[in-house]
């Protein structure tokens, strides 16, 4: 397999249909009939099933674009991909493909559950928690799924996927792991016996806090077959120009993804080890400072660019983001600029005193001098 710069820059160049280096952006929602006439099979005659890739209809269904984001994320996961307008619309998807009875599922990113709590409304999907799984595995049934998150949102933490595996696949469940945290080349899922691998791709993938996107991902072309044939009817592709985008992102992804878990890395280090000199800092979370014995292998090659620290107080927590000159206060992560959220803004299960911070490709000897300074200014009153 070649490297991921090589593979994302050039995996679609055999899909271009033009001469330019850079594609284009392919506007058209709608694309010509074959002229040849045995090519025109009428709809009724057609199995539903059947495959829609490779030939561009009408571009809810498919598009050039989104043809080539595909190439280039499938290549760089060793995957097949389908891609969506947002990693919500991914993980709708996965839940609408497996059409499971009992979910179990841990904590993780807000939308999740709310997509969660959308199926027990609609069609009495029941919830368990990772925990209940863990301790009854007769829980499951054939067809249900096991949904984890890893690195998980907001804190970071890692869960152990070869675990999860083995009890869903023990009763004929599936696993479907949510790694927007720990893209390639930091996690592989697949290898610990993930069945669906989803990430928002708003975030690592694209980099540059300008597209929305998701992706799912899986290992098998029927289920890249179905996956497609579904989301016509879920209308959840990703979008023409959010398409170049994104093909315009994968271009430096491995560049973006290495520096951002190194400066991390970096900066936590940074973190753990004045804790002495900046007590108001109660805790420090981040898979790096994770001592389970499945990690090295789960994480193979480095962490991820997102930690948590807990302060002394809720006041404290809300006030420090304004005291920082390079971490915008804000939502998402994953882009090139460096953010910093204090996450009970967004998320009403999280502690009241975390802030989260998604670390970017800035030089990190100013990402550290900004959060000394910011750290000293609240330690001298
Ligand atoms: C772990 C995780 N998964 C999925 C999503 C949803 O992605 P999107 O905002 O692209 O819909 C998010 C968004 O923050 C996330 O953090």
């Amino acid at each position: 397999m070649t490297g991921i710069s090589t593979t994302s820059i050039h995996a679609a160049d055999k899909l271009s249909r033009v001469s330019d280096v850079v594609a284009p952006i392919n506007v058209s929602t709608t694309y010509k009939y074959s002229e040849n006439v045995n090519d025109l099979v009428k709809a009724a005659d057609r199995n539903p099933d059947d495959s829609i890739i490779g030939e561009h209809v009408y571009s809810r269904e498919t598009h050039p674009n989104s043809e080539q984001a595909e190439e280039i994320l499938g290549a760089i996961t060793d995957a097949h991909a389908v891609t969506y307008c947002s990693g919500i619309a991914a993980i709708f998807a996965a839940f609408t493909h497996c059409n499971p009875k009992t979910l179990a599922i841990g904590g993780g990113y807000h939308g999740t559950h709310g997509i969660a709590d959308v199926f027990t409304k609609v069609k009495n999907l029941k919830q368990i928690s990772l925990e209940d799984c863990k301790q009854d595995p007769t829980l499951l049934s054939a067809g249900d799924m096991v949904y984890v998150e890893t690195p998980v949102n907001p804190d970071g933490e890692i869960f152990d996927l070869e675990l999860f595996a083995n009890i869903a696949h023990s009763r004929g469940a599936s696993l479907v792991v949510d790694a927007t945290f720990a893209p390639p080349p930091l996690s592989d899922p697949f290898k610990q016996g993930a069945d669906l691998v989803i990430h928002s791709a708003t975030k690592f993938f694209g980099g540059h806090s300008d597209l929305l996107a998701g992706v799912v991902l899986t290992k098998d072309p029927k289920v890249k077959n179905d996956l497609v044939n579904e989301r016509v009817f879920l209308g959840s592709n990703i979008a023409n120009l959010e398409s170049f985008l994104l093909i315009r992102s994968l271009r430096t992804y491995e560049l973006r993804i290495l520096r951002q878990s190194s400066n991390a890395t970096k900066i936590v280090e940074y973190l753990t080890a004045n804790q002495g000199k900046y007590p108001k800092i109660s805790k420090v979370i981040h898979g790096s400072l994770q001592k389970d014995a499945f990690i090295s292998k789960q994480m193979p090659n480095g962490d991820s660019p997102v930690f948590c620290i807990e302060l002394e107080s809720e006041e404290l927590a809300k006030a420090f983001p304004g005291k920082l000159k390079y971490f915008h206060h804000a939502t998402s992560l994953g882009g090139v600029e460096s953010l910093i959220e204090w996450r009970p803004l967004s998320d009403s299960h999280c502690p009241p005193n975390l802030l989260r911070f998604s670390v970017g490709v800035e030089n990190v000897e100013d990402l550290i001098l900004d959060l000394e300074q910011a750290l000293s200014n609240i330690h001298q009153k």
